[in-house]
Formats: C-alpha cells, structure tokens, sequence
C-alpha cells in the first residue's frame, strides 16, 4: 500500500482513472526496460492550465521524434476526468504525464504494433505569484547525451548533477559542455549583459522549456534585446544578472554559481525582476489554447 497523502490516490492508466494502489505495470515496459518514453509537466492556476496547448504540443513532437504514435489529443481530452476523479477540477494543482513505447520482448530495435503505455495524474500544487527565492547554483560537467531536446524519461544524468548540488546545499546545476553553459538539471538558464538578454540557443544540447519560449517572446513584447548564443564558462563571472526558468521554477534569480556572487541578500537585477512581473501577469489571463513558435 502507498502511504496517504504522498501519493495522488488515483491515477490515470491506458485510458481508465484507477486507485494508485492498483495501478500496475507491466516490467516488460520499455518505459521501466529502456527509459523508452516522452514526458510532460504542466501546472493548472486559477485560470487553467497554463499553456496547456504548448505542453501538449511538445508532448507530440517529442513522440514523433523517438517514433512513438499516439494522438496526445486523447490525453488532452481526459484531463478533466483525472481532476474530477481526484476532486482538483478548480484547484491549482501539477499535471504530470508519460508515454511510454509500451510492452514487449526486450530487444533495442522498436517493436511494431503495440500499444504504448499511457500514463498521467494530478497532485495539489500552488505556485507562488513571483518565485521569490534567490538560487544557488554549482556547476557541473555536463555529460548527458547529444539529445537533450528530447524529454525524454531517462533522466539518469539531471538527476545525478541535481543530486551533486543539493550534495552542495545548493538549488540546482548548472552544466557545461565545451566550455559552454548549457542550462540546469530541470531548467534553462538566461544571463543579462549590458540590458540583452542571453540565452543557449534551442538546440540539441538543451530542452526547449515552455518557459524558456515565454521568456523569449516576453522579451520581444518588451523590447528587451535578446540573443541566443552560449555563454561560456569564462564569461560567466562578466554577467550582470543570471536567472532560471522553468514550469514549476518559473523565473528565478541566481544569486551564486560557484564561488561568483552575482547579488548579495535578497537583492536581484532590473531586467530579472521585470520579467517576473510580465509572467506573474500572464498567470491572470487563460493561455491554455496558446501556441507557442
Ligand atoms: N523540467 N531543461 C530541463 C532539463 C528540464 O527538465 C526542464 C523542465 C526545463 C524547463 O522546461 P519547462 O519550462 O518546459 O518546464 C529545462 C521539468 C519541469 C521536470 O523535469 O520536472
């Protein structure tokens, strides 16, 4: 049995709503075998799910990428049963979902025809306006793979360098490769330089966050200049201001990456704080039909 209160009580399984309790799995899953599925997260406010179509979205073209074909419009349209099944139709509630490529003999090549493995549930989560809280950052190598666009489930080289900076008491990692910083362990990073903003460009070497995008077209709404181009290692220290994105981050100051303090206290850049209030503004409209390029 699952403790209470630290599990969702029912989930959604291949189409049905069933208590966590009998949620099963088979272990020929190649989600548990191979780490072989596409993920998604996303947070429902008060005025619903924010960006949900965007997430959604993403959560197609992830599919496509490794070759797994199922129709997220289904998903989509079980949400509000999953919420009504766990009593948080009108509550802020976390939006987790996972397709898998489904069950079959374990052997590399994709098998053909089966079915994948569908899995979503919904827990209580409420996010503040603005996220305060000032980070902390080590710096880490990173020695992921060469698809880091890809969302995918095996998350084996996020989880290892987050570990590395709570290891550090510090919020999260930020990674390097060649020379130049990628983006976090659950997050993208942005620098501020001179008033532009300066972020990795979306490439294979980063996740292409949502809140990334919303950043990126906040910047353009604003007149902020932005360029997306790597920041390197070195220049780093140079950055006037440094902030992480992300669904559940949302936009939040660094304050040090390693032994460079950019802001001492609770202090925090103009631009950093500017974009925090252009995206706690966002939270009062309903984006959940908007694209995102
Ligand atoms: N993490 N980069 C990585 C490696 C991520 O795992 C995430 C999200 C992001 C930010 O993406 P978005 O803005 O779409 O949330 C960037 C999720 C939330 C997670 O794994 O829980």
């Amino acid at each position: 049995m699952l403790p209470k209160g630290t599990f969702p009580e029912k989930v959604y399984l291949n189409g049905k709503i069933v208590s966590s309790n009998d949620a099963k799995i088979s272990v020929f899953d190649r989600g548990f075998l191979f780490g072989d599925g596409i993920y998604e997260v996303m947070v429902q406010m008060e005025n619903g799910i924010f960006y949900k179509k965007a997430h959604l979205d993403r959560l197609q073209e992830n599919l496509g990428k490794i070759g797994i074909s199922y129709d997220v419009n289904t998903l989509e349209s079980d949400i509000p049963e999953l919420l009504k099944a766990t009593r948080l139709e009108q509550e802020s509630c976390l939006i987790y979902m996972q397709v898998t490529r489904g069950v079959a003999p374990r052997k590399h090549a994709y098998p053909k025809g089966i079915p994948p493995t569908v899995m979503m549930y919904a827990l209580p989560y409420t996010l503040p306006y603005i996220n305060n809280k000032n980070m902390k950052a080590i710096v880490a190598p990173d020695f992921r793979w060469h698809r880091c666009d890809i969302k995918s489930i095996s998350l084996l080289g996020n989880i290892m360098t987050n570990e590395a900076a709570m290891q550090d008491n510090a919020d999260e990692a930020i990674l390097v490769r060649n020379g130049e910083i990628t983006e976090g362990s659950h997050t993208n990073i942005f620098f501020v330089k001179d008033g532009t903003v300066i972020t990795h460009p979306a490439n294979e070497h980063i996740l292409d966050g949502i809140t990334r995008k919303i950043v990126v077209q906040l910047c353009k709404e604003m007149d902020i200049p932005l360029v997306e181009t790597p920041v390197s290692l070195k220049e780093m220290h140079t950055m006037d201001e440094a902030f992480f994105t992300g669904t559940t981050t949302q936009i939040a100051a660094i304050a040090q990456i390693g032994d460079h303090i950019y802001y001492h206290n609770d202090n925090m850049g103009p631009i950093t704080v500017k974009l925090q209030a252009a995206l706690g503004q966002l939270k009062s409209l309903d984006t959940s039909e908007i694209t995102l390029p």
